[in-house]
C-alpha cells in the first residue's frame, strides 16, 4: 500500500477497506491525462518561482519517463497503488528522489480528478464525434444512391405514404447530425479548467490558474473552487447525449430488424454482420442489430447511476463522486464501438429495392394522392377523403390496388375521375412530385443532399 497521506494515521489501514477505497483499476485509464495536467502544473509553479526552473525540469523529465514507461508495458499498474495519481506521483519520487516530492505543490487530488476527468471526456468526445462524421459519411452516400429507391413511409407501423430509401436515411442523418453538436456543447461548457482549486477552497500560493488553463487548451478557469471540485454536470450531459445517440442507434436497429426479417425482405445483413444458430441451420439473425439495441440500456444505466451518485452530495469533493468513473468510461467505450460497428452494418447490407417498391405499392400508400387529385379538380378535401374511403373498401374487396380499378370503377364512385388518374397515383408521382423542403421528392432531396455535403465539408 504506497498511500500519499499516511502521516496523520496511528494503524494500517485494514486491506478490506484499501480495496474498497482504491481506483487504480480503473482509473488507470487517465494516466495520460494525469501525466499531462502534471506537466501544466509544474510549468506553472516554475513560472510563479514556486518551483526553480531546474526542479520543473527535472519533474517533467520524470513525468515523460514515467508516460513512456507505461506505454512501453515496462511499469505496471500494480494494485499496491490506490490511485491514478498516488502512482505518478509515487513513481516520481521513485524516479527523481527528493524534487518529484514538490510536485503536488498547490495542488489537489480533487482539482486533480476533477481536471484528469474533463481532459479524459474532451479527447473522447473528439472521437465520438469522428466516429460519428463517419457514420453520417456513410448514410450520405446510401441517400445518393437511392434518390429513386421507393419503399413504404409508415405511421403506427402501417404503410401510409411512399417515401425512399434516401429520404428514411435523411431522417437519421438529422439525428445523428443533431448528436453532434450535442456533443460539441458539452464540450463548450466542460471547457473551463479546475485545476488550482486545490482541495476546495483554493491556495495560497500565488498560482497562475489561467496560465495552466492556456496550457491545457482551456476557455480559461472555472470560478469558483467549490463548484470546480464538486462538478460533474458535464459528466451527465455528455451520458445524456450517448444516451440520445444509443436510443437512435436503436431506433435504427429496429428498422433494420425488422426490414432484414422473412416477412419484410427489404435489405439482407451482409454475412460478416450476421450470425447462425447452432440448432436452426437456416437461420442467418441480426445480431450485430440486437446487440447495439441491447446495449442501450446500458448507456442509459451509466445516465441514471451518474443522476443518483450526484444527488445527494454536499459541497464539495466526496467521495461518492468516484463513482463517476467505470459507468462513464463503460458508456463512452460501449457508444464508440455500437457506432462502428453499424456504419460497418449500413455500409454492407443490400437493399432489396423490388421488394421494397413492392411493398409501397400494396397498403394503398398512394391514397391520399387520389385523394389530392380529387382536390385539384374542384372537390373539397373532406369530401375527396370520403370518395377514396370508399373506393379503398371497394378494393379491399376486389383484393386490387386503386392503380387496379377500371376508370369505369373509378366514376362510378366519383365522376371526376378521369384517365389522368393513374399517373397521378402512380409511385413515381406520389414520391417525386412531394418537393417541399424536407419532403422525399427528387428536386427537395437533392437540394437537403447539398446542404448535408456542405455541412460534412465545413465541420
Ligand atoms: N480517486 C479519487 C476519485 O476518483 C480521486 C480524488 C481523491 N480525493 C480524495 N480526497 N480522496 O474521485
Amino acid at each position: 500500500m504506497a498511500q500519499l497521506w499516511g502521516g496523520r494515521f496511528t494503524k494500517e489501514t485494514d486491506q478490506l477497506v484499501y480495496n474498497f477505497n482504491a481506483s487504480l483499476s480503473f482509473d488507470q485509464k487517465l494516466y495520460k491525462q494525469d501525466i499531462t495536467g502534471s506537466m501544466a502544473h509544474a510549468a506553472m509553479l516554475a513560472k510563479q518561482g514556486i518551483l526553480t526552473q531546474q526542479e520543473k525540469e527535472e519533474i517533467t523529465a520524470g513525468l515523460q519517463e514515467i508516460l513512456k514507461d507505461i506505454e512501453e508495458g515496462k511499469l505496471e499498474f500494480s494494485p499496491e497503488y490506490e490511485d491514478i495519481h498516488s502512482f505518478v506521483e509515487s513513481n516520481l519520487i521513485a524516479k527523481k528522489g527528493e524534487v518529484g516530492k514538490k510536485l503536488h505543490t498547490g495542488r489537489s487530488r480533487n482539482d486533480q480528478v476533477a481536471l484528469d476527468m474533463k481532459l479524459y471526456v474532451r479527447d473522447e468526445i473528439s472521437e465520438i464525434d469522428g466516429l460519428l462524421k463517419e457514420l453520417l459519411t456513410s448514410l450520405l452516400h446510401i441517400m445518393k444512391e437511392n434518390l429513386h429507391t421507393y419503399m413504404p413511409g409508415f405511421t403506427h407501423l402501417q404503410k401510409a405514404q411512399p417515401v425512399t430509401v434516401a429520404h428514411h436515411f435523411g431522417a437519421y442523418f438529422e439525428m445523428f447530425k443533431r448528436d453532434r453538436s450535442r456533443m460539441q456543447d458539452v464540450k463548450k461548457r466542460l471547457n473551463l479548467c479546475p485545476l488550482g482549486s486545490g482541495a476546495l477552497a483554493g491556495t495560497t500560493y500565488p498560482l497562475d490558474r489561467a496560465y495552466t488553463a492556456q496550457l491545457l487548451g482551456f476557455d480559461g478557469p472555472t470560478l469558483n473552487s467549490m463548484d470546480s471540485v464538486a462538478d460533474r454536470d458535464y459528466l451527465i450531459e455528455l451520458l445524456s447525449g450517448l444516451s440520445t445517440i444509443m436510443m437512435h442507434l436503436s431506433r435504427f436497429c429496429e428498422e433494420i430488424i425488422l426490414w432484414n426479417s422473412n416477412e419484410y425482405q427489404f435489405v439482407e445483413i451482409d454475412d460478416g454482420y450476421s450470425t447462425g444458430s447452432s440448432i436452426m441451420p437456416q437461420k442467418k439473425n441480426p445480431d450485430i442489430a440486437e446487440l447495439v439495441r441491447g446495449k442501450t440500456g446500458r448507456v442509459y444505466g451509466a445516465l441514471m447511476s451518474m443522476l443518483t451518485t450526484m444527488k445527494g452530495i454536499p459541497l464539495a469533493y466526496n467521495k461518492d463522486m468516484q463513482e463517476d468513473k467505470e459507468f462513464t468510461f463503460d458508456a463512452i467505450d460501449t457508444v464508440k464501438g455500437c457506432i462502428a460497428l453499424f456504419n460497418g452494418m449500413i455500409s454492407t447490407m443490400e437493399f432489396k429495392k423490388e421488394n421494397m417498391e413492392n411493398s409501397a405499392k400494396n397498403g394503398f400508400t398512394n391514397a391520399t394522392d387520389a385523394a389530392d387529385y380529387l382536390v385539384n379538380h374542384g372537390v373539397a378535401f373532406r369530401d375527396a377523403h370520403g370518395i377514396v374511403g370508399r373506393l379503398v373498401l371497394f378494393c379491399i374487396e376486389k383484393n386490387c390496388s386503386l392503380d387496379d380499378l377500371t376508370l369505369a370503377e373509378y366514376q362510378e364512385i366519383s365522376p371526376v375521375f378521369q384517365e389522368d388518374i393513374y399517373e397521378a397515383i402512380s409511385m413515381k408521382n406520389c414520391v417525386e412530385k412531394r418537393n417541399t423542403i424536407g419532403a422525399p421528392g427528387t428536386e427537395a432531396m437533392k437540394e437537403v443532399i447539398g446542404i448535408q455535403e456542405k455541412y460534412l465539408e465545413e465541420n
